[in-house]
């Protein structure tokens, strides 16, 4: 416990020895055969420090910019990097047959690139979520879906956690991939955007299924692909695990040249996602609808009503029972601040309070007394929680703004329309002068193609992933806390594997346990060093 987003990680380094890779990046060539070419490669070295603050010396080859699709709309976004580790503290490792971590770093459905990256975590022109995420509805909430710049040391929010996970994958002999996907902003020459809804999750996928049809020629092993990805990128890796093989995509995949092989897989991690976006703006008020925003005002109470009403009457259909050993039956608006109380915030508290210092114990149960502790367990009231929060992040409602001002309505766009509803009750508040007060008619299949919950409670998919690593911070109020506690409810329903905690008083993008989500890759995948 304890370990910063980038405490417990550095690179330094980087330096070339041997240029076997031509100038610039490796094109497939005209043919669109998507052949991994096994010596395009540049070795590198690194140093990565690991959790335990010990350095590791580390020499990888690192494949640049290799276009994944074989029909690309922008090869600046859909292109991927690939590192695999040859020596690690001089010891030399054979990658041939290791996990895949598949690490994106999109954030607030920005588009992401790689293609300007000079080693593993670098960050590329446009990479990750560098003044990304999305400002959300709120005229009233100015700093809403932004993260603080800088926060963790990282202009990009996600950028700390994610390049935590390669680094600690690449020192524990793991191949890592990062692709690079389109996102919502991009537009082209005519004014069309070509980088929403569904065109980060398709890039995805193709890019999963370009390493699948490399099978032999690419290191590591491609049946096992385990994705990481934080915010709109956990969004997007848990609908990679969710969606494994749906045919939904096939038109999409079809049309950039997607390689012909299965998009499934294998183990899935998910950091603060950001899903389930039709149901948000109802949990949300559900979650934070009685906190006040930065200003310290209120959010529209009668709005915020409604859409906690939605919630309740969504929870329910869900049908989703607490997870195994909690006690909870079906998971309902009624029960569900107590299932969060018990199954995930006070173990988190417990947790964070354990790994303290006995005088820094008492320092922070002096500033906290809402919280009960017996020596062994923190005990407190939903309501006492709330407060500790504060402030909540967005205003009401969060997701679908009614000006159409949020980063989401932007991800709904589609052709020259920048930013759309994409849930009626937004659409009929609509103060933009949309006439018809209804959801285009293509949204409601845009809204499957981007859920991971259709794809886990309504299709049940056979292909989904069934490792699930989720994380969330407790003082993350970017979305519901309800939002990562139905994704883990939903894969648990399913019988699948499901490793979820919440972070003690950790805002938006934490990821304070990356060795264990290393050590989980080598468990779950049964990598043996
Ligand atoms: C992100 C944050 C948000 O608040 C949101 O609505 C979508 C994405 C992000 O950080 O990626």
């Amino acid at each position: 416990m304890g370990i910063g987003a980038t405490a417990g990680v550095a690179a330094v380094g980087g330096i070339a020895l041997n240029a076997n890779a031509s100038a610039g990046g490796t094109s497939n060539g005209a043919n669109g055969a998507l052949v991994f070419d096994p010596d395009g490669y540049t070795e590198l070295s690194t140093t990565v420090t690991d959790t335990a603050g010990n350095d590791h010396s580390v020499t990888y080859h690192f494949w640049k910019a290799i276009t994944y699709v074989a029909k690309p709309v922008d090869e600046a976004y859909q292109s991927l990097n690939v590192s695999v580790p040859v020596t690690i503290d001089g010891k030399a490792v054979d990658a041939s047959d290791a996990p895949i971590l598949l690490a994106n770093s999109v954030g607030g459905y920005m588009p992401s690139s790689v293609a300007d990256a000079t080693g593993i975590g670098g960050a590329g022109m446009g990479g990750g979520a560098g003044g990304g995420a999305p400002s959300a509805s709120a005229s009233a909430s100015p700093s809403a879906g932004a993260p603080a710049p800088g926060a963790n040391g990282n202009t990009n929010a996600d950028g700390g956690a994610m390049n935590a996970n390669q680094l600690l994958a690449l020192a524990a002999g793991y191949v890592v991939v990062e692709p690079g996907a389109r996102g919502r902003t991009l537009k082209d020459s005519s004014g069309e955007y070509y980088g929403t809804a569904p065109a980060a999750i398709v890039d995805l996928k193709a890019a999963v299924r370009y390493i699948r049809s490399n099978r032999g020629r690419i290191p590591g092993d491609v049946e096992r692909i385990v994705s990481a990805g934080t915010s709109a990128g956990g969004a997007l890796s848990s609908l990679l695990g969710a969606s494994g093989d749906s045919p939904l995509y096939d038109r999409y995949l079809k049309e950039i040249g997607a390689a012909d092989a299965s998009d499934a897989i294998f183990a899935t991690g998910a950091w603060c996602p950001i899903i389930d976006l039709e149901h948000a703006d109802g949990a949300y008020e559900w979650c934070w609808g009685t906190n006040t925003l930065s200003t310290g005002e209120q959010v529209d109470q009668t709005v915020s009503k409604e859409l906690r009403s939605q919630f309740a009457e969504y929870q329910a259909k869900l049908r989703l029972r607490g997870l195994k050993g909690s006690g909870f039956g079906t998971l309902t608006a009624r029960n569900y601040d107590d299932y969060l109380v018990e199954q995930y915030l006070e173990p988190s508290a417990t947790a964070y309070l354990k790994g303290l210092s006995d005088s820094a114990r008492a320092t922070y149960l002096a500033a906290n007394t809402f919280i009960d502790w017996d020596g062994t367990r923190a005990t407190f009231t939903w309501a006492d929680f709330l407060t500790h929060v504060g402030a909540r992040k967005k205003d009401a409602p969060s997701f679908d703004a009614w000006d159409l001002s949020s980063g989401e309505n932007n991800e709904f766009g589609a052709g020259t329309t920048e930013a759309r509803h994409f849930t009626a009750y937004g659409a009929r508040n609509d103060t933009t002068g949309l006439a018809t007060k209804r959801i285009a008619s293509d949204i409601p299949e845009k809204l499957n193609l981007m859920n991971p919950m259709y794809h886990l409670v309504e299709k049940a998919n056979g292909r989904r992933s069934k490792h699930w690593w989720i994380r969330l911070g407790t003082k993350d109020s970017d979305t519901s806390l309800t939002i990562a506690a139905n994704l883990a409810a939903a894969a648990s329903g399913l019988g699948d594997d499901v490793n979820h905690l919440y972070y003690w008083d950790q805002g938006h993008g934490a990821n304070t346990d990356p060795g264990d989500f290393i050590t989980w890759i080598a468990e779950v995948t049964g990598h043996k060093k």
